[in-house]
């Protein structure tokens, strides 16, 4: 069978019919049990002996009245899990396995990797599981619920963790299948916990100090969340106690920008003797704090935000990791949490709370979803009345626990609408003729079945003689002779940029990205979709463009001087005068103006900086790189969702921290820029003392001391009109205005820069009179409108 883009797989495929399996013997009690279904062979997995199904064992014995065993030759995705996910018992009717331990409080993991066997498809699989009185999970569809719950994560499978309080000598896990349906399970493994990980009673969100009682035995309690915020995957082998997967928690912040990570692996204790268990000391190693964002503004006014999808009607307990792991004194980090929009917890000082620096401890806290919320909400930040000093959070891991409120644990999202799209999706993926239906190939499928769609929408502007030409590979292939390594110009996250000779002669600059980034793609189509209705001498052009065979290559002009920031430090260029300086400055800033009010929405570049400033042959500048680049109307309801982007250094303080975006931020970055080009110096420079780090607050510094001129590049020293010095630096203090609307336009910003020309050119030639340049600047804008 063939999956498209994945090579070959064959199936190997083991049918058997079990009859009962019997076991006898007297039994020992395990602390760890770790079974490899469908099979009864043995795998080694995360440092641990997985033990077959089918073997006799005398810790779980398996009771099927029928059920198939069924394996593959190739998972995908999942290399360390890969020789235990490619057997899976698979079973239309009840099946039973007999847990033979000691009384006690157990983790039970479930694994459940899908794939298709025979007409066995994992996508119409719905099934249920129960144990000890509880219902685990009702109709559960596998690819669905990894649709739902790792939307984020990298992990294929998916991985159910309970914690089930055990009664008796020997419980039985039972799989039901829906009517008419089937279901599967790949791995079973139940750990001992021998601590008591949850007290019984846990503080109420905003509930004034109110605690509710835990009642797990009643409830049931079902693990969604576990980070390591701050650090790396620590896989089970890394976790003794009890096996457990902590994941990164970038994908599920807000604002990634909001939190930087920090680490310590000095000695670390725990806060409280009996909470050794509770997380392995790695979690504390690694925390987030709030971005330093003294380099752009005062105080820290934003939260770090992470946000997780659950199932409504339950309720969750939320458990926040600690670790002071910077300051040996209180005082120094105080904050307030946040979850679901509401107060938790004001005043917190980890220091205080864990009695020292290195203290691991935790807070716990329960919260109710109403029937209509799907996301759980977690932030954290500064406290309104702490010092500029205090007002920093930090936090170093995170778990998330669902709580039923009958003891059925169970969801079944009954929104019609919902399922049906997820069951279409699916179906989609099964007419392609997957033999594994892999939630990473179906995302794959689906962006590339919208860039079909989308490159259609490009193409009628061909039409209108607009959009660039659409090229093949061959072609491409011959401009860059097979993309050689030595025609590379530019590289970036999104890929490789060449210089390449089109078959007419004319050079090209090549940009080929990643094709399997999906974020490139969204940036791909953006710019495409800009750059076909955008034509304008201060913007790069495109060309073309190629997607043959996956491919996301785009084809510009060929700039020959190449970026602004080449010609103003780190390389050994001739430097620029300060007229070619304000020439370029100008140019760059027709192209942002032209952006901005060009076209009827309004388009707001995102990511001006010098290295997205091109020239030309002629020194004219011309911007480019249009990837993050957002219209205006459809921005107006993302400020929460959209995660901030652009440069650092360039990054306009109030999008940061409100996370609106309007023209005006550009306005902020291209005041950077003006900088930039008169001190000749990088934007962010750590290895200075403090206050100079920021080119933006430095320059401000001195700008504002009227001491401009002591940090201006020494190249320029003689060769400049004050006057036309002061006129460009005070257009760009403006632009560098804290709030957006104190900022001027980019069409105020062109004239002024306009005016400071005039001034030079004045001084360099004191006898023409009349210098026309302004008159010659407009007519030039008209035209090009
Ligand atoms: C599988 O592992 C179990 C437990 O360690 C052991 O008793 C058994 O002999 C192993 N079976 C095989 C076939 O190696
Ligand atoms: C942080 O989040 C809370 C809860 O959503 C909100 O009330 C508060 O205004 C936010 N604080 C800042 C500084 O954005």
């Amino acid at each position: 069978m063939v999956v498209k883009g994945r090579g070959v797989l064959g199936l190997f495929l083991l049918v058997i019919l079990l009859g009962f399996v019997k076991n006898g013997e007297a039994l020992a009690h395990a602390n760890t049990v770790l079974i490899n279904c469908g099979t009864n062979a043995n795998v080694t997995v995360d440092g641990a002996n997985w033990v077959g199904d089918k073997a006799p064992n005398k810790n779980i014995t398996l009771s099927t009245s029928r059920s198939i065993e069924a394996s593959t030759s190739s998972v995908d995705g999942n290399p360390d899990y890969e020789s235990l996910y490619r057997t899976v018992r698979i079973f239309s009717e009840p099946l039973n396995y007999t847990f033979h331990g000691a009384p006690g409080n157990y983790f039970l993991r479930l694994h459940f990797y899908p794939f298709t066997f025979q007409n066995y498809n994992a996508n119409l699989s719905y099934f249920g599981v129960e144990t000890c009185g509880f219902t685990l999970a009702s109709s559960l569809n596998v690819p669905y619920a990894i649709s739902q719950k790792n939307r984020n994560s990298s992990f294929v499978a998916l991985v159910k963790e309970y914690y089930v309080p055990i009664q008796t000598n020997s419980t039985v896990i039972t799989f039901r299948p829906d009517k008419e349906s089937f279901g599967f399970v790949n791995a079973i493994e139940i750990v001992r916990v021998i601590d008591k990980l949850f007290v019984d009673s846990v503080k109420q969100v905003s509930g004034n100090g109110a605690t509710v009682a835990l009642d797990l035995q009643k409830r049931g309690i079902e693990t969604m969340y576990r980070l390591n915020i701050g650090g790396t995957l620590i896989k089970p082998d890394q976790d003794s106690s009890f096996r457990r997967i902590w994941e990164e928690d970038s994908s599920y912040m807000i604002n990634q920008d909001a939190g930087t990570e920090l680490k310590n692996t000095s000695k670390i204790t725990y806060a409280s003797p009996n909470a050794t268990t509770l997380a392995p000391l790695l979690v504390y190693e690694t925390a987030k704090t709030m971005t330093n964002t003294s380099l752009v503004v005062q105080l820290r006014f934003f939260n770090m935000s992470w946000r997780f999808p659950v199932d409504p009607s339950f309720d969750y307990l939320i458990r926040l990791h600690f670790c002071e792991l910077v300051y040996d004194k209180s005082s120094q980090r105080i904050f307030k949490i946040y979850i679901n929009n509401k107060t938790a917890a004001e005043n917190v000082d980890i220091f205080t709370k864990a009695g020292g620096k290195n203290k691991a401890y935790h807070e716990d806290y329960i919260d109710g979803m109403t029937s209509n919320s799907n996301n759980l909400w977690v932030q954290l930040g500064p406290e309104a009345a702490s010092s500029d000093q205090g007002s920093d959070a930090a936090l170093n891991g995170l778990e998330i626990f669902k709580l039923s409120r009958d003891g059925n644990l169970g969801y079944v999202p009954n929104l019609g609408d919902e399922e049906s799209k997820g069951k279409s999706k699916m179906t989609l993926s099964l007419g392609i003729g997957f033999g594994i239906a892999l939630v990473a190939v179906i995302a794959w499928l689906i962006i590339c079945l919208r860039k079909k769609k989308r490159t259609k929408d490009v193409k009628p502007k061909k039409s209108c003689g607009r959009s660039g030409k659409r090229f093949t590979l061959v072609d491409l292939k011959a401009a860059t002779n097979n993309f050689d390594e030595s025609l590379v110009i530019g590289v970036g996250g999104f890929g490789k940029v060449y210089k390449g000779e089109l078959n007419d002669g004319i050079l090209a600059a090549i940009k080929r990205s990643n094709p399997q980034s999906q974020q490139g793609l969204v940036e791909f189509e953006t710019e495409i979709e800009l750059l076909s209705k955008l034509r304008h001498r201060h913007l790069v052009s495109m060309i073309g463009f190629c997607d043959e065979q996956n491919e996301m290559i785009l084809i510009y002009e060929y700039m020959s001087n190449g970026t602004l920031r080449s010609h103003l430090f780190g390389g050994d260029l001739p430097s620029l005068s300060w007229k070619q300086r304000l020439e370029i400055c100008i140019g760059a800033a027709r192209g942002l103006y032209y952006l901005h009010t060009g076209s009827e929405r309004g388009i707001i570049h995102r990511d001006v900086k010098t290295t997205n400033i091109l020239l030309d042959g002629s020194f004219v500048a011309k911007m480019a790189d249009f990837g993050l680049s957002k219209s205006g109307p459809s921005l107006e309801h993302t400020h929460v969702s959209t995660a901030v982007k652009g440069s650092f250094g360039y990054l306009d303080p109030e999008y940061f921290m409100k996370q609106q975006l309007t023209a005006k931020s550009d306005v902020y970055s291209f005041g950077v820029v003006l900088f930039e080009v008169v001190c000749a110096r990088v934007v962010i420079n750590p290895s200075l003392p403090m206050e100079q780090i920021n080119l933006a607050e430095w320059a401000m510094i001195c700008q504002k001391k009227g001491v401009l001129e002591t940090i201006i590049d020494p190249s320029l020293r003689g060769n400049y009109s004050p006057k036309s010095l002061k006129s460009f630096a005070e257009i760009a203090e403006k632009c560098l205005a804290d709030e957006g609307v104190a900022r001027p336009t980019m069409g105020e910003v062109l004239c002024h820069l306009e005016h400071a020309l005039q001034l030079q050119e004045s001084w360099l030639h004191p006898n023409d009179a009349n210098s026309s340049h302004a008159l010659e600047s407009l007519d030039e804008r008209e035209h090009e409108q």
